[in-house]
């Protein structure tokens, strides 16, 4: 089984992630965290609640940051355009969830429960960063006691989404992005260069809700006006961001990867851009010596993916 702490910013593709954590018979689902990002700490963290009551899910939820890791970083207004006033592409979410916050916030949340899985527990991070980079500085050494962390975000051989350079994880605080690629843990780094060509229709997600069950026609419903924000990139479909994150977890076979160090742009028109030095490439001195090397998926086997989100969500 895999131990999985999901750090999450609920988020239209963050719950398809999350349904898709719960289900596989693979995955503990051991805590979910929260992160600010597709909308505010509040709302994420109400809606990973309500997501955790109507699906019956049994891992504790625990609120983390609502600033970057540099306080003195603008903040934009959310992406409601992408998944609606409330996070969850405006279906229907009471204001408050009957439903206890775990009494720590989410880095603690994070430190505590790897050292007592020590070695065994994967970060599975699906929004910005600030909450890792916050567990590494207030406890560098869980570093070595994490099986692995694997983070949507970052794009490296293909444009950004936020900006011509950057993917929206990593430009909301860039940072702390930096902080977790470069601290000697194991970070695959799932980006746009494959999630961006992992699409699926309208049709083969209201397939899967005609023969699921709630969870997945509430799926199905909550990405509607999702698909319609994706219609300048996506023939009636949406990119699946984070739920590739998730499938690595069970089926890495099916990404193919480099590996090198990787840092991130933290200032200027490039500002949240990844890039990675590849292992074997020589150049003169520079900023990526000496650092961990990382773990960076350039190629995905889409339709298997797909394949494999639909079989697990379907389960009961
Ligand atoms: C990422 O940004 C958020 O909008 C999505 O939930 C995903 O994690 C895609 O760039
Ligand atoms: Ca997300």
């Amino acid at each position: 089984m895999h131990k999985v702490i999901y750090d999450t910013d609920p988020g239209v593709d963050d719950a398809m992630a999350l349904l898709f954590l719960h289900r596989h018979p693979e995955i503990d689902l051991i805590g979910i965290t929260t992160i600010f990002g597709n909308a505010s700490i509040e709302t994420t963290t109400r809606n990973a609640l309500f997501l955790k009551q109507e699906w019956n899910i049994a891992a504790p939820v625990a609120k983390g940051a609502n600033v970057t890791i540099d306080p003195a970083r603008h903040e934009r207004p959310w992406p409601t355009m992408v998944h609606g006033e409330n996070g969850l592409g405006d279906m229907p979410v009471p204001d408050t969830i009957d439903l206890p916050v775990d009494p720590r916030p989410a880095h603690r949340f994070i430190i505590e429960t790897v050292r007592a899985n020590p070695g065994e527990v994967r970060l599975v991070a699906v929004g910005r960063m600030t909450n890792l980079a916050l567990a590494l500085k207030e406890d560098p050494e869980i570093a070595g006691l994490v099986k692995d962390v694997v983070i949507m975000g970052g794009n490296f051989y293909v444009p950004g989404n936020v900006s011509p350079v950057a993917e929206a994880n990593i430009h909301g605080d860039p940072e702390a992005a930096d902080i977790v690629m470069t601290a000697p843990w194991k970070v695959v780094v799932i980006g746009l260069d494959v999630t961006a060509i992992t699409t699926m229709s309208r049709s083969y997600l209201g397939e899967m809700a005609a023969r699921g069950d709630k969870a997945v026609k509430q799926l199905d419903t909550l990405s509607q006006s999702y698909i319609d924000f994706y219609k300048h990139a996506v023939e009636d479909g949406m990119m699946v961001h984070d739920s590739c994150a998730s499938v690595y977890v069970v089926a890495p076979e099916l990404f193919t990867t480099i590996t090198g160090a990787v840092r991130v742009v933290c200032s200027g028109i490039a500002d949240g851009q990844t890039v990675i030095k590849q292992d074997g490439r020589r150049f003169p001195p520079g900023d990526w010596d000496g650092l961990p090397s990382q773990i960076v998926a350039t190629g995905i086997e889409s339709e298997k993916v797909l394949e494999l989100i639909r079989e697990t969500l379907l389960r009961l």
